[in-house]
Formats: structure tokens, C-alpha cells, sequence
């Protein structure tokens, strides 16, 4: 018997850190992490087994099949916007060829099993792509189906890997004699700019939210890469992890669709500012702008929509704005510094 087993790419990364340690406590299966990197000691005690390796080596990922019976793949590697603009083709390598492995993976598995894998997949706001700042200006939340035009790469790898998992879960090998029954059972989540107290992102271009607070609480001036009025949605990690579980553990049936917007609460830079300087008060924060990775926040909604997550699967943020912060952020990352 082989045993069974979550397996999760990406899993030094902001999400993966908290995740990690949820997975660990709730659930009764054991957790496999895969990274490029080496474990961060800190997490170490809640995966089964750490394995050090890239998503594009096949050979590995083959020998996983051979190893584990995977009951749910929840795929976080990835390479974020900004850092995706220096280099597209990489990007395109880690973020699309990496997913259509784990995607074949588990195919393969499900192939095994008898019954179809379950695919969670983060995707982004970055998927969406509104045409200027003046339409964004005059629209409302924005659903799953709207203004899907990316302007980044990472947008477009993200937009199309939530195309890959409709057809791994729906159409592959359609015309093939021996087409397999079992496929991927695909749940996306489209994510806002995302907020830890307890890690920094890096290569994001939402990352001037979380850099600001992390910053003030070690006394660093910052010089925020985004005009006082850009405007975007924000969620804190708890509320991240909370909506990974939730969707990983719905029956399918409850699904109305493959992809789900997720959001807590939408703030402009200029009250990140403030919201960090009542907490610390001697922060130095000012706003250098960097017209090309604002052009970016300024392609992406200022409020998204996330009516049918909560309505399929009851989904609801723990943490509205003044939560998140007054009883997250704040406290955590004066915590992680003192
Ligand atoms: N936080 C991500 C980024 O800025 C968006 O998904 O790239």
C-alpha cells in the first residue's frame, strides 16, 4: 500500500509557510513538501517528508507517482509578477511547463487511484487586465468573467493555467479510444495582494503593502513604489489558508465553477500609510513612484467580487480591514521583530 499523502509544490513560499502548519494540524493526512530550496527549519516539523527539487524535472515528479498515492496536489510554486518581468521566457517555464508536470502528475495518479485528484491552484488578480485607470476608477467588484486581458506574464501564465486545469479536468485526450475516466478535480482561487506578518513576499508588485508594515516595524524608512491613491484588494495569510482548506474539502458537487474569486477588503496605499503609522508612529513612509509597476496595479481591479465562493462553499474572511490588522498584522509583525 502506498500511502497517501497532500502534496504541496512551493511550500517555503509566504503561503506555503502557513499553510503548512494547518495542514499539519487538521488534517489526518501526512503533508509531502517540494521546493527548489532548501526547508526552512522553521517548517520542517510539519511535513512527512521535504523533497529538494524543481517542478520541471520529470523524473521526480515520476518518482513521487511511483511512491505516494496523492490525494490532493495543492501547487503554490511559482514565479510572481514583478520578478516574472525580468525574465517571461523563465517565467513561462516555472509557472506554465511546472504546472502542466504536476497537471500530468496527477492524471497519472488519479489513472492509479481509480478516482480523480484534486488540483488546488492559486491563481491571481493578476489575471485580470483593465484597459486604464479610468475604467478602473468607474468599476465596480469585478467577477471571474470580466476584464480578463493580463498585461504580465505572470497574469497570462495564471489565466492560462486556469484554462489547463478546465481541460485536464474536463477534455483531456477527448478523442483518444482509451480516453481515462479518471481526470483532476481543478479549484482555483484567484487571490488578491496577499498580507503575512510573519514572512515578506518577494517579486510581487503587491508587495508594497506587506513591505510597508515590515518595514515600520523595524524602523526602516520606506519608499512606496505605488501612488497615496492606487487602489487594490488586500487579504491577510489566515484568511489565504482558510480559503484553501475551505475549497480543498467541499464536495465537487457544491461547485459551480473551476475558478473562485477570494477578498477581504480593498485599501488605497495612502491608508496602508496611515493604518501603519497609528501603529508606529515614528515609521518614515514616503512614495517614490515607479510608473511602470504602478501601470501594473493600475491594470488590476480595485475590488473584486467573491459572491459565488460564498455562496458555494460558504466562504467568508475572517478579517475585514481593521481585523487584519488590529488583530493580525499589527500584533504579529511587532512580534516577529521584537
Ligand atoms: N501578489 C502577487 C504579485 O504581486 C499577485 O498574485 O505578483
Amino acid at each position: 500500500m502506498r500511502k497517501q499523502v497532500v502534496l504541496v509544490t512551493g511550500v517555503n513560499g509566504e503561503i506555503g509557510h502557513s499553510l503548512v502548519a494547518h495542514l499539519a494540524e487538521n488534517d489526518n493526512c501526512d503533508v509531502i513538501g517540494l521546493d527548489v530550496m532548501p526547508i526552512d527549519d522553521s517548517i520542517q516539523q510539519y511535513l512527512f517528508k521535504f523533497i529538494q527539487g524543481d517542478i520541471l524535472d520529470q523524473m521526480l515528479l515520476g518518482r513521487l507517482v511511483a511512491e505516494y498515492e496523492i490525494r490532493s496536489i495543492i501547487h503554490l510554486a511559482s514565479i510572481l509578477s514583478t520578478k516574472a518581468e525580468y525574465n517571461p521566457e523563465t517565467a513561462h517555464r516555472v509557472n506554465v511547463e511546472g504546472t502542466l508536470n504536476l497537471l500530468r502528475l496527477a492524471v497519472e495518479q488519479a489513472t492509479w487511484q481509480g478516482k480523480s485528484v484534486k488540483f488546488i491552484y492559486p491563481s491571481s488578480i493578476a489575471a485580470y487586465g483593465i484597459p486604464s485607470l479610468e475604467i478602473k476608477q468607474q468599476l465596480g467588484p469585478v467577477t471571474e468573467d470580466q476584464w480578463l486581458m493580463p498585461t504580465t506574464i505572470y497574469g497570462c501564465n495564471k489565466l492560462y493555467c486556469e484554462h489547463l486545469g478546465r481541460y485536464y479536468s474536463n477534455f483531456y485526450k477527448q478523442l483518444a479510444a482509451d480516453q481515462t475516466k479518471y481526470t483532476i478535480d481543478f479549484r482555483g482561487l484567484r487571490f488578491p495582494g496577499l498580507i503575512s506578518a510573519v514572512t515578506v513576499p518577494t517579486g510581487g508588485t503587491s508587495d508594497y503593502g506587506p513591505d510597508m508594515l515590515h518595514h515600520a516595524a523595524q524602523n526602516i524608512p520606506y519608499a512606496c513604489f505605488v501612488r497615496p491613491d492606487s487602489v487594490m484588494p488586500f487579504m491577510v495569510m489566515p484568511d489565504a489558508v482558510k480559503s484553501i482548506l475551505l475549497l480543498e474539502e467541499i464536495e465537487r458537487n457544491q461547485l459551480s465553477q473551476l475558478v473562485y474569486n477570494v477578498t477581504s477588503f480593498s485599501a488605497s496605499a495612502e491608508k496602508l500609510k496611515e493604518i501603519t503609522l497609528d501603529a508606529f508612529p515614528n515609521a518614515e513612509i514616503s512614495f517614490a513612484v515607479d510608473q511602470k509597476r504602478q501601470h501594473i496595479v493600475d491594470t488590476w481591479p480595485a475590488e473584486i467580487d467573491d459572491k459565488a465562493a460564498r455562496k458555494d462553499w460558504n466562504w467568508k474572511p475572517d478579517f475585514d480591514m481593521i481585523q487584519s490588522f488590529k488583530e493580525y498584522i499589527i500584533p504579529g509583525v511587532k512580534n516577529r521583530y521584537n
